[in-house]
């Protein structure tokens, strides 16, 4: 699965944005390394608040990005090549220019109850500071609650004021929503990922939880996986014919854990395909400090977090197997080493280490080159309504602007909205004016084209990586075992069938290591793939490798 995060992509028109047509120019290139699925983030009608998580129209194309013609011929162009198309579904929440929203505001009519609207807190003045109905916190900053003067009520909003969340109790909100994916499965798309679809749900009636220390509550666990949501997602399933017409269910899920995910994923409960979730991105970010607090993580916790996922869906669900996407920064600046000289090796070897697990490996747009983060060492470089959010508030409270950069380098998600760098030119060959966002400033050297040009590159190891996937039915289906689970710095695990073995090894650090013991003997291995051209007693410093094991072997497990 190849995400593409439209806006940035490529522009065909030369408006800064990148756009369908845009798309549509670039698909030989995915087509050549292999990808089976495009995930395309939301192209529809929005007035961008959140770059279009806030939609204002789900059933036509934003005129930034084109028209639904468009859409049509990336759809068939698509199809043509073997390739499938898979739509962000954001139902959480709509943007507060839906109709839907603005026919809300007016309490008299039926749509008032589309969306949570709710009086202020017993006894408090609407309107004043503390009145909101609950303590909640939106995930963007500050509360989650809206006031609307007009009706003295407030409407809930998870994410920006811009995405007022809708009232999946409400019927015909259901109804609705479903026969408009009818309508995209009729036009011909493979199926969906779903937006932070366990939030559909919410635990009535609407409550405080456990406040921080800023007395609001920052517990996404409260407002996550409501009593109602497997019911509604079986209706949606059902409704839409997902499991019935094999369309991909990818849910994005938020606080997910294995056990819910289990269930979630279970093709028996026709509910969702595959799971996004989070555990393993949350290793280096202090749960008791405040947003985005940078903590160093330990590769030792990240292998047993993966093992968790692997073990805990194996034979049941399915993985999401990411490092990525548009709302994380860029895998090779976090988990690998971003310096010239380990950059390609580490980024080589995380996905050496990802697309050898279990599950379906996501690739975004530009981690197939090893892009890093963008580089920005100014506030205004930032054009994320999270990261602007952020640095508001924390310079409000109080951190300086240095930390407050430090932190936006290390985690806000423009560092992965970088325009894609194609080529050496001033603007990356992403658009022939200056870009939306500023270009990476070393795509003088890591783009697309001088990836092409180089057999060594990482572009190559990623075509080397889903080419052995689709050979290798082991990779599919394989059982996974972790070794060394207390090694800080080799990520080894076997993925095994009764006929075949693999033994994934990796050097996740910049210092080259001895041979671990405790590994099964390779002397009789094929090797099926290295980051390093000469494979020797040791490993290089970011050297992984693939080894299908002899007869003689195999570790008996
Ligand atoms: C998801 C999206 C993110 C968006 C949010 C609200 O987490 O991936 O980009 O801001 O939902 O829709």
């Amino acid at each position: 699965m190849y995400q593409i995060y439209p806006r940035s992509f490529a522009d065909s028109n030369g408006d800064a944005m990148g756009d369908l047509p845009g798309v549509v120019g670039r698909l030989d290139y995915l087509a050549d390394l292999g990808v089976d699925v495009v995930w395309l983030s939301p192209v529809y009608r929005s007035p961008m608040d959140d770059n279009g998580y806030d939609i204002s129209d789900y059933e036509d194309v934003d005129p930034l990005f084109g028209r639904l013609a468009d859409l049509d011929a990336l759809i068939a162009r698509l199809h043509q090549r073997g390739m499938k198309l898979v739509m962000d579904m954001v139902l959480n929440h709509t943007s507060v220019e839906h109709p839907w929203f603005r026919e809300s505001r007016n309490p008299a009519s039926p749509k008032r109850d589309w969306y949570y609207w709710r009086p202020a807190r017993h006894r408090t003045l609407a309107g004043t500071p503390g009145a909101e109905p609950t303590n909640w916190a939106s995930f963007f900053g500050g509360r989650a609650w809206a006031y609307d003067p007009t009706s003295g009520e407030y409407y809930l909003h998870l994410y920006t004021p811009g995405q007022p969340d809708l009232n999946w109790e409400n019927p015909d909100v259901r109804q609705a929503l479903f026969a408009m994916m009818r309508r995209w499965v009729e036009r011909g798309v493979d199926g969906f990922r779903f937006d932070c679809i366990n939030l559909i749900s919410k635990t009535l009636p609407l409550a405080d939880g456990p406040a921080g220390p800023d007395g609001l509550c920052h517990d996404a666990g409260v407002v996550a996986d409501g009593p109602r949501f497997q019911e509604f997602v079986r209706e949606m399933n059902q409704s839409v014919g997902l499991s019935e017409r094999d369309l991909l269910a990818v849910g994005e899920m938020v606080l997910v854990d294995v056990p819910k995910a289990r269930v979630y994923t279970n093709p028996d409960n026709r509910e969702l395909g595959l799971a996004i979730t989070f555990e393993h991105l949350e290793l280096d970010h202090d749960p008791n400090g405040p947003k985005w607090s940078l903590k160093p993580y330990r590769l030792v916790d990240l292998k047993r977090v993966l093992a968790a996922w692997q073990n805990g869906l194996a034979g049941v669900g399915w993985n999401c197997l990411y490092l990525e996407n548009h709302d994380q920064p860029r895998s090779v600046s976090r988990f690998g080493d971003d310096s010239p000289q380990f950059r390609a090796l580490s980024a080589k070897t995380l996905a050496t280490t990802l697309h050898m697990l279990q599950g379906t490996p996501f690739i975004y747009q530009g981690e197939e080159i090893g892009m890093t983060n963008a580089g920005f060492t100014s506030l205004e470089q930032y054009k994320d309504i999270e990261s602007q959010n952020y640095a508001r508030e924390a310079l409000a409270a109080g951190t300086s602007e240095s930390d407050v950069l430090a932190a936006l380098a290390a985690k806000s998600r423009d560092n992965a909205r970088t325009p894609m760098s194609w080529d050496a030119s001033p603007f990356a060959g992403f658009s022939p004016v200056t870009p939306w966002l500023e270009v990476n400033a070393n795509h003088t050297e890591i783009n697309v084209a001088a990836a092409l040009a180089d057999q060594d590159s990482v572009y190559y190891h990623y075509r080397q990586l889903i080419a052995l996937r689709h050979e290798l039915p082991v990779v599919t289906t394989g059982k996974f075992t972790l070794l060394l689970p207390d090694d800080d710095r080799i990520f080894a695990y076997l993925r095994s069938t009764d006929e075949v073995q693999l033994l994934v090894v990796a050097n996740w650090s910049s210092m080259p290591a001895e041979w671990p013991a405790g590994l099964p003997d390779v002397s009789t291995a094929t090797l099926l793939l290295n980051t390093h051209s000469e494979a020797t007693g040791g490993l290089a410093a970011w050297e992984s490798r693939v080894y299908r094991l002899g007869a003689n072997d195999r570790p008996d497990l």
